[in-house]
């Protein structure tokens, strides 16, 4: 089987395999081929990927020949003009929020797998995505911070007199939420930190956080692990909460996210106007509406004296790391589909082949993008 590596476009500089992954690849017994300077921008030459054994070709090579095309953002449109009925896909296509191009997947007959919506059960734990990018992105999220904040995070004693240390509040301990609280303690901060899920209280703790707690969350245990929409009285009591801690705070990291779903709204316009000159917001949620009333997605802005950088894409500017871990979580995923003569073995009967796969036989595969796109 021949499985190709596109180079993605504009602003990303991440790579879905590095010479590394290829060389596992290789073993395998699968032939790689890989777009020219596909890894350029994440420091892998196209001598590096040929000495593990890949063969470099163009763009329009690469769609024609390759049964299995690997990529990390959705393809492009001149991408999926190209692309031939049956092929298979592997990227992170965000379904959700990309129904019209799943739509035009299923209609040319491509058989579209989305890492992004892999089940999230312990054996998917080694092919998990979003983890590893949310790793990234909380630990970029915290320097970011550090950098932009007009003083120390850790706390000083020196003959200038004592620096106290920088607060920091975190919205949401997800994945990205656990980062920015480890990388945060790392640096000497006071972390305090928000979430509707009560499970995350002793995670939090043994990070050497503080977990606020606001009575009255609802905690689902059928949403699968992730949070769920809050009733207007929560919300109300939690916006009270978040605006007593967020204006005696120096940085607000902001990572909460509901799957699927607009991010909820938990640090109003007034909060930003009564926190402190100085003050830093970082807004991982900005791409889904952001946790921040102001942020403006890619955007940089100053209000009253505070930053907010409203930053989905963290994981771009980390690209030898990130490709990395991206890298190894296809390799793992590719072993439920390849058998050991290195051909496709699409087992349908496997949850994590079945849940990954968004379409297939011209059709969309994922019920709920299905209903999305029928209401
Ligand atoms: P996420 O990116 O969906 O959300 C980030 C955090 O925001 C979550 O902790 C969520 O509870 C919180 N949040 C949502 N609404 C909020 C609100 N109104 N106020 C405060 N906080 C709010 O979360 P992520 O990182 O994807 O993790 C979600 C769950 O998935 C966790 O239970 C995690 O342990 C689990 N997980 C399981 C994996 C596996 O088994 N393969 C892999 C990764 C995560």
């Amino acid at each position: 089987m021949v499985i190709g590596i596109l180079k993605e476009e504009g602003p990303e500089k991440r790579v879905a395999l590095l010479p590394e992954s290829v060389a596992t690849l290789a073993k395998m017994m699968v032939t790689v081929i890989v777009e020219k300077d596909a890894g350029m921008a994440a420091y892998a030459s196209d001598k590096d990927y040929e000495a593990a054994g890949a063969k470099i070709m163009s763009k329009t090579e690469i769609i024609s020949q390759a049964e299995l095309l690997i990529k990390v953002n959705p393809p492009t449109e001149a991408e999926l003009k190209e692309m031939r009925a049956n092929t298979v896909l592997l990227a992170v296509l965000n379904p959700f929020f990309n129904t019209e191009q799943i739509s035009r997947l299923a209609a040319a007959n491509i058989t579209a797998f989305s890492l992004d919506v892999i089940p999230r059960t312990s054996r998917a734990q080694s092919m998990d995505i979003l983890s590893s990018m949310a790793t990234v992105a909380g630990y970029k999220a915290v320097l970011t911070a550090a950098n932009s904040l007009p003083k120390f995070f850790p706390m000083f004693m020196t003959a200038a007199g004592t620096i106290t240390p920088a607060k920091v509040l975190i919205l949401g301990a997800g994945v990205a939420g656990l980062q920015a609280i480890a990388t945060s303690r790392k640096l000497g901060a006071v972390v305090e930190v928000f979430d509707v899920r009560a499970a995350v209280k002793e995670e939090v703790t043994g990070l050497g956080g503080k977990f606020i707690e606001v009575e009255g969350a609802i905690d689902d245990k059928a949403a699968g692990g992730y949070a769920v929409e809050q009733t207007d009285e929560f919300k109300k009591k939690q916006a009270a909460m978040v605006h007593d801690h967020a204006v005696k705070s120096d940085v607000v990291i902001c990572t909460a996210q509901i799957p699927g779903k607009k991010a909820p709204l938990l640090l109003r316009k007034e909060t930003v106007n009564a926190m402190k000159p100085g003050a830093v917001i970082i807004d991982l949620a900005a791409s889904t509406g952001g946790n921040c009333e102001v942020t403006r997605d890619g955007e940089t802005i100053i209000l009253g004296g505070v930053k907010i950088i409203g930053n989905s894409n963290f994981p771009v500017d980390m690209p030898s790391d990130a490709s990395k871990m991206f890298g190894k979580n296809v390799i793992n995923f590719l072993k439920l589909m390849i058998s050991a003569k290195g051909e496709f073995n699409l087992n349908w009967d496997d949850d994590l082949v079945r849940g990954t796969c968004v379409t297939r036989n011209g059709e969309i595969a994922n019920e709920r993008v299905k209903a999305m796109i029928t209401t």
